[in-house]
């Protein structure tokens, strides 16, 4: 049957390339030799975080001038990509690294407008996964019929609550901060990542953070 479709309220994950020259070198000498007090470790997942309730970027001068242009690049996304007036502040930025077989369950930053992810390491094989936002609440009774996942005859993609994205070393995601993301089991060797979060400056006219 003939038929026209509008997208409506359509979420963007935002791309970009970054030089990452000499950044893994300054993970494997200095982050990494720094010790273990630094790391969060979840078991489960395989998963080990350094400094994630922390700002690498003010922990080590080495990283200061690289996160000043991941700063830049951010404050191009809020304003002239997500059209906000205000400025953005990195507030935390931490290391992960994940073995073969490690894992991220799905999940958002609650505390953040905007969070991204810095590909270090990775290959054909590394992959990032996006959940739709749209009807997951859990508080309201809500009448559910799922759609089927086969492919759709016209090519839709509208029955498809999760997207997978490939990441190859040097992209850079950017993303709105409720959108839940993880990843299924790591097949990387040594995959390693830098995430960071971002609030804005001013949360309207009368208040600075
Ligand atoms: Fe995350």
């Amino acid at each position: 049957m003939d038929h026209t479709i509008v997208d409506l309220f359509a979420r963007p994950i935002i791309k970009t390339k970054i030089n990452i020259d000499g950044i893994i070198d300054i993970f494997n000498q200095v982050v990494k030799s720094n010790g273990k007090n630094n790391i969060t470790q979840n078991s489960r997942e395989g998963l080990l975080h350094y400094h994630n309730d922390s700002n690498v970027f003010e922990i080590y001068d080495e990283l200061k001038e690289f996160g000043n242009e991941l700063h830049k690049t951010a404050n191009f996304v809020y304003q002239n990509i997500l059209n906000h007036q205000n400025t953005v502040s990195i507030t935390n930025a931490w290391f992960n690294e994940c073995g073969v077989g490690g894992y991220q369950f799905m999940h958002n930053h609650c505390n953040a407008v905007l969070c991204g992810t810095l590909y270090l390491i990775a290959d054909k094989n590394t992959c990032i996964d996006f959940q739709s936002p749209f009807g997951l609440s859990e508080t309201s009774s809500t009448i559910f019929d799922k759609p089927s996942h086969r492919q759709n005859e016209f090519g839709y993609y509208y029955h498809s609550d999760m997207t997978t994205f490939n990441v190859v070393q040097g992209d850079c995601l950017f993303w709105q901060s409720y959108i839940k993301h993880g990843y299924p089991p790591n097949k990387t060797p040594n995959r390693l990542s830098l995430s960071f979060n971002l609030m804005p400056d001013k949360v309207n006219s009368y208040y600075r953070i």
